[in-house]
């Protein structure tokens, strides 16, 4: 059965509907500490499937994607005496999407589920493509499946109480699709800023929408990331580094924020690289310079970043670090590879770009 999308002002209907026609299985629904404390009481007032749904409430950080915590929530699913035709409903951001979806997708070989995002990030980004899993040994979703939900279930009034950062981190996602898609929706997108007064959760909806089908046209051609899916690590090698150097120096920052740093960085790249128009590579760099600041940065810190990227786990020959690269807007190129000396001009250019 294909996944569903729905958007909806109304997820607790939609939820209730949807289990309705699905015959009224039994569900449970995997929180955070955070949806469990904000959006799982309103949803379980408002939802006769929530109400009735048991409960596993899961840590929330990235490093809580991790084993014991799965462990947890397998334990719990035992307890509950969970079956395959049984429904977990994700209530929360990518980790709880991630954990949660792994967690259902090896229960017993599998239980159906359904994703409900919280976070702009998660909506736009663990929506579609199934991806599911956890962090193992250092590195970053060692384990998991591809497996799709039931459904996912995507809201505005889950983001209207989201913090001015986490609407931006899932911002850098959408510009990310705008830029494997056209040109339209990219300038667009860098002429608002969600930051806005005017730019309430309603004006985000329709964006969402046009990222997720991004997304999905990507992923429907290539779910197992053999090929095109690729595309969508684009801005992430520079990013993930810059997200792991933050973290080395104990100043984690937001996922978005680093792969927001790491499209800049790699649009220089695809400039140096494959000729990608320097005026976008400009637009990209001073809007980001402007809405997410700039990652703090010196010549003393390129080891570490290359050092970073070449252990990505996309990463095949340790000589060549391996990048999604775009030759222009809506022409993403993937398998592209660069040498340490190109990555360092590169990076000293964002530096320029972003006044340091
Ligand atoms: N987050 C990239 C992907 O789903 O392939």
């Amino acid at each position: 059965m294909e996944q569903q999308l729905i958007y909806t002002a109304s997820p607790a209907s939609a939820l209730d509907d949807l289990t309705q026609r699905l015959g009224s299985p039994r569900c449970v629904i995997i929180a955070d500490v955070n949806t469990a404390g904000l959006v799982l009481p309103t949803l379980k007032a408002e939802s006769e499937t929530a109400a009735a749904a048991p409960q596993i409430i899961i840590k929330s950080g990235d490093a809580d994607k991790n084993l014991n915590e799965l462990t947890g929530v397998w334990r719990q699913m035992d307890s509950l005496r969970l079956g395959r035709k049984d429904i977990v409903i994700n209530l929360g951001g990518g980790v709880v999407t991630d954990l949660g979806g792994f967690a259902a997708a090896t229960f017993k070989r599998g239980l159906r589920c359904i994703n409900m995002p919280t976070t702009v990030l998660a909506a736009v980004d663990a929506s579609v493509g199934g991806k599911t899993g956890i962090n193992f040994n250092g590195v970053k979703n060692l384990i998991g499946t591809f497996t799709e939900p039931l459904a996912t279930i995507i809201s505005g009034r889950f983001f209207a109480t989201l913090p001015p950062r986490e609407i931006l981190s899932g911002y850098a996602e959408i510009i990310k699709h705008s830029l494997l898609e056209d040109d339209r929706t990219f300038t667009y997108l860098l002429h608002h800023s969600p930051a806005e007064p005017a730019f309430s959760t309603a004006g985000l909806l329709p964006l969402i929408q046009t990222s997720v089908l991004t997304k999905k046209r990507i992923c429907d051609a290539d779910l197992r990331e053999s090929g095109i899916r690729k595309a969508l690590n684009f801005g992430h090698t520079a990013g993930h580094a810059f997200e792991a150097l933050a973290l080395r120096r104990q100043a984690p920052v937001p996922h978005g924020y680093a792969v927001a740093w790491g499209m800049v960085t790699e649009l220089i790249l695809s400039h140096m690289l494959l000729n990608f128009p320097s005026e976008y590579v400009a637009l990209l760099a001073r809007y980001v310079t402007e809405n997410y600041g700039a990652f703090d940065l010196s010549c003393n810190d390129y080891p570490e970043l290359l050092e970073l990227m070449s252990h990505d786990k996309k990463n095949t020959d340790p000589e060549k670090i391996n990048f999604t690269l775009l030759e222009a807007v809506g022409r993403p190129r993937i398998d592209c590879t660069a040498d340490p000396e190109r990555i360092k001009v590169a990076l000293d250019i964002y530096r320029d770009f972003s006044g340091q």
